[in-house]
């Protein structure tokens, strides 16, 4: 059946890497693109007092890319300010003209796409191909929203009057939305999230995370130049234990848009809970623990090239990646020596090379977890593949092996594993309920990928395991604004669904006009 809340919209293209000239092309934008870069606070009327931060490549910390100045205890105060005074007039302009902004900016934002793509590989370590599609879901969302927003924010919605009243139902913005994203989709979900708020009616602080703070001041100047007045969406950068906690525990602050850790969604609720202001919305995106489980009527061949796509690309940095792959034992070894054989073809190095499968990990702080997890699993668990990693390709930045493991069950994994490490359990034919009680019992529900030819296991796991994107016989990353509408439940987040035809609504309130004609 056709979906009423279907928009009319194409997704942005992408770069086909077969064509030369296409490939020349666009790695001349990139190139043209080397800094240095500056963002500071972006906040009408705010004085000077803010600390300078360098910012360096987690491929290469021995190249400086520039600073930011993250904001001080004033200038969030003054954000908050200029916001809530800004705010009714944004909401009153018409929907048709919020959207028209935004769709102006996804324009302005594919054709410089050069220095966008430039900044994703430099500062936030993403490899060519991530960092391209890094600019396609940015532009899908700015587009996919204000195709809703003149969708939903249009007009009212015309009630029944059974006694000749006439009633309206009114969508209007909730008031200052503060947008505090995380570094490892800098500008699709940065953008996401400042967006939705915006086509909703409401007045934005954006609040990039602080290791991928470049991205943001030019996402934001983009939007600036696009149209939204600079009261409207103002950024914020700076520490999450700073910054982000002053403006949560503001009672100026009616809703918050969130994306990042599990730990941070919590404290962001205590945070909000604790202010003596009205209840604000809070749309939290957050963490999994993500599972692919193939039966042995599964093709090996591509339940391991799938799992090398959810668990490795990215370098393991997306919520989306399968962590975990339970693989029917009749199967295992096969699977695991094929595993095996495609990580040591696994390329670790510079981002900005065509040639690079995996790039940096994010900074120090996310290596040392990662180099902590695997020397448990090298006392606790049996080591299936390493790859080997060139010193001279590798030895300033944040590099970490991919590595895979077998472990007995999930239990062993107490928290997310964010970097690329596999596990893999084995499961007998007659314990599928087993695999699922485990899933359930982690307490995430982000994603799940299914590899199995037989219909009734498809229906059994995708009905009995708690997870918001289901994928059958394919990877389970790269969620497409407005086809696979994406976000978990449970301790992966709130919901609703970022790019999905709800999503909207939570930036919004709902209000009634009735008259007595
Ligand atoms: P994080 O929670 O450390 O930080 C996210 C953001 O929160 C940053 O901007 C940070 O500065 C801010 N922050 C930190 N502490 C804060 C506080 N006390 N109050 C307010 N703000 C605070 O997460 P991260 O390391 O940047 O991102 C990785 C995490 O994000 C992973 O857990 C990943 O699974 C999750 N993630 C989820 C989705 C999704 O859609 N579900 C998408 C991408 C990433
Ligand atoms: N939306 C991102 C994905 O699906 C996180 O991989």
């Amino acid at each position: 059946a056709q979906n009423p809340n279907a928009v009319s919209r194409k997704n942005s293209m992408g770069v086909n890497f077969s064509n030369d000239n296409e490939l020349k092309a666009m790695a001349e934008a990139v190139n043209a693109h080397a800094g240095p870069w500056t963002a500071t606070p972006l906040v009408p009327g705010a004085a000077a007092g803010n600390v300078t931060v360098p910012v360096t490549n987690p491929a290469d910390r021995r190249q400086s890319l520039g600073s930011y100045l993250s904001a001080d205890a004033a200038t969030v105060d003054k954000a908050l300010n200029n916001a809530l005074a800004a705010q009714l007039g944004w909401d009153r302009l018409p929907a048709a003209s919020r959207a028209a902004i935004l769709e102006h900016a996804a324009d302005l934002l594919e054709a410089r796409r050069g220095e966008f793509i430039a900044l994703c590989v430099r500062e936030a370590g993403k490899n060519l191909p991530d960092a391209i599609a890094e600019i396609r879901e940015a532009a899908d969302f700015l587009r996919y929203y204000a195709a809703m927003a003149r969708r939903l924010f249009g007009q009212p919605e015309q009630l029944p009057g059974p006694t000749g009243e006439s009633n309206q139902l009114f969508l209007n913005g909730r008031g200052v939305f503060v947008c505090i994203s995380p570094w490892n989709f800098p500008l699709a979900i940065f953008l996401g999230q400042v967006s939705a708020a915006l086509a909703a009616g409401n007045a934005v602080i954006a609040k990039p995370a602080e290791q991928t703070s470049l991205i943001g001041y030019l996402a934001v100047k983009l939007l600036h130049e696009a149209g939204v007045p600079a009261e409207v969406l103002q950024f914020v950068p700076g520490d999450g234990a700073v910054v982000g906690v002053a403006l949560t525990k503001d009672p100026r602050v009616s809703g918050v848009a969130f994306t990042g850790s599990t730990d941070t969604a919590w404290a962001i609720n205590r945070a909000l809970a604790a202010r003596n202001a009205p209840i604000a919305a809070l749309i939290a995106e957050t963490g999994g623990q993500n599972a692919m489980i193939a039966d042995s009527s599964a093709l090996p061949e591509q339940i391991v090239k799938d799992v090398m796509a959810s668990s490795f690309q990215s370098a393991g940095q997306r919520c989306s990646a399968a962590r975990v792959l339970f693989v029917q034992d009749d199967i295992a070894d096969k699977v695991v020596a094929m595993l095996a054989g495609a990580m040591a073809e696994l390329e670790v190095g510079d981002p900005g090379l065509l040639s690079t499968d995996l790039g940096p990990v994010i900074d120090e702080d996310a290596l040392k977890i990662l180099v902590d997890h695997a020397a448990r699993m090298d006392r606790e668990a049996k080591k299936i593949a390493e790859v080997t990693l060139d010193p001279a390709r590798t030895e300033h930045g944040s590099f970490f092996a991919p590595r895979a493991y077998e472990i007995a069950s999930l239990d062993v994994l107490q928290r997310e594993i964010f970097g690329p490490v596999l596990h893999v359990i084995r499961w007998k034919a007659n314990d599928l309920a087993g695999v699922v009680a485990q899933i359930n019992a982690a307490g995430y529900g982000l994603t799940l990928g299914i590899h199995s030819r037989i219909n009734d296991t498809v229906d059994y796991l995708a009905t009995h395991t708690r997870v918001g994107n289901c994928y059958v016989n394919r990877n389970q990353i790269g969620a497409v604004v407005g086809v696979q509408p994406f976000g978990g439940e449970n301790l992966s987040g709130t919901g609703p669904k970022a790019g999905g035809p709800h999503y909207l609504l939570r930036f919004a309130t709902e209000r009634t006009l009735t008259i007595n004609t």
